[in-house]
């Protein structure tokens, strides 16, 4: 049987041709027109006013931590289940990122828990949409404006998820994605930040160009680095947001499928998953023995990756975190585990994972 990794990109002729249509037609590759077409194709999809595209992620949530004025002596909340960009970014703006637990439901940050470690130095709420899932976005606004926070959403694993009709990422000043290679659709490396604020659009695009309005000229009125886009990456973008619509439903598909493979067995527990909003980028399962089922799966050719562990008992976090007890997040870290997830699985691939999974647990 040919292996089935845990998760693969997909790209086909189209991007390859794409990409030898732009380098035949002398472009820079740097960031130019095709970045732009993309970052309106991305503001468009998302419905926020404004995009602006980056070299990944992490880079992008740090520029909307230093976009709004957050660094050196302020707090940011920050989720302790997540992928570790969310809070080093937050240490990467030089502030201190302040662990929450999580919420059993979604595993995105618990608002009573947050309000516990609020400060007179927290000034923003970092809220990521863990596997595109959220709580319910108008309630963390409220938390934010009665706190004075700024909203920032880590939106990364939630291109193509939204909550109650309106796509995440757009319920807080500025919302970011990551365009990696694990992500639903990807640029190899790449991030987008979005924002319906002229302000903070403008402010972005200067941090990442040097702190020039305008290119061309070496006038530089505001700080500003280098975290450009390149178009050559842009043109494989914009490839890839053509496939997004079918890929968002796909992914759907493939969670229902597995579900309704694996629910009845009782070692077995999924998370409360709407579809009519969520497109689950990976599929997440937890159970008592992910490692073990991890290995049967490995022997069988099929990957499996586990989930985060919680923030707070990753070494560069311990020691501020010693005898702090998060549970939630523990508990979901602990049981955590990621199946083959790949929009290019088919339905008979699916059926042999799930086959093998429910071929482990009755021989336990
Ligand atoms: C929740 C979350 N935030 C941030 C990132 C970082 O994105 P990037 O890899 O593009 O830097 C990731 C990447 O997987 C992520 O899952």
């Amino acid at each position: 049987m040919k292996a089935i990794p845990q998760m693969e990109p997909w790209f086909d002729d189209a991007e390859a041709d794409a990409v030898f249509a732009y380098m035949k037609s002398g472009g820079w590759l740097m960031e130019y027109k095709k970045t732009e077409e993309l970052e309106r194709l991305i503001a468009d999809y998302t419905r926020a006013k404004y995009c602006v595209m980056t070299v990944n992620g992490t880079v992008g949530l740090t520029m909307a931590l230093l976009a709004l004025g957050i660094g050196r002596e302020d707090e940011v909340l920050v989720p302790n289940l997540t992928m570790i960009a969310s809070p080093n970014a937050v240490r990467l703006a030089a502030a201190r990122p302040v662990l929450v637990d999580v919420d059993a439901e979604t595993l995105c940050m618990d608002l009573t828990c947050a309000a516990e470690r609020i400060t007179s130095r927290t000034k923003a709420l970092m809220y990521v949409a863990f596997n595109g899932r959220s709580g319910a976005m108008e309630k963390v606004r409220e938390f934010c404006a009665h706190h004075a926070l700024a909203l920032i959403e880590d939106a990364a694993q939630a291109f193509g998820s939204f909550y109650n009709s309106k796509h995440l990422g757009v319920f807080g000043e500025i919302g970011s994605f990551s365009f990696s290679v694990p992500k639903i659709i990807t640029t190899g490396q790449g991030g987008a930040l979005v924002t319906d604020s002229e302000e903070l659009y403008k402010k972005l695009r200067r941090l990442k160009d040097f702190g020039r309005d305008t290119g061309g000229a070496d006038i530089h009125n505001d700080w500003g680095w280098n975290f450009k886009f390149t178009d050559l990456q842009a043109v494989v973008g914009i490839e890839q947001m053509k496939k997004l619509a079918w890929r968002v439903s796909r992914k759907k598909q493939l969670y229902k499928r597995y579900y309704d493979a694996l629910c009845a067995i009782p070692q077995i527990s999924f998370l409360p998953t709407d579809l009519t909003n969520t497109s689950p980028w990976f599929i997440d399962i937890y159970v008592d023995d992910p490692d073990r089922l991890q290995q049967y799966l490995k022997e069988k050719g099929i990957g499996a990756r586990r989930i985060y562990p919680a923030v707070h008992k990753q070494k560069i976090y311990q020691q501020a975190y010693q005898g702090v007890s998060f549970p939630i997040s523990e508990q979901y870290a602990a049981r955590g585990l990621w199946l083959p997830s790949s929009s290019k699985l088919t339905d008979e691939e699916v059926d042999i994972i799930v086959g093998a999974v429910a071929e482990y647990y009755s021989k336990l």
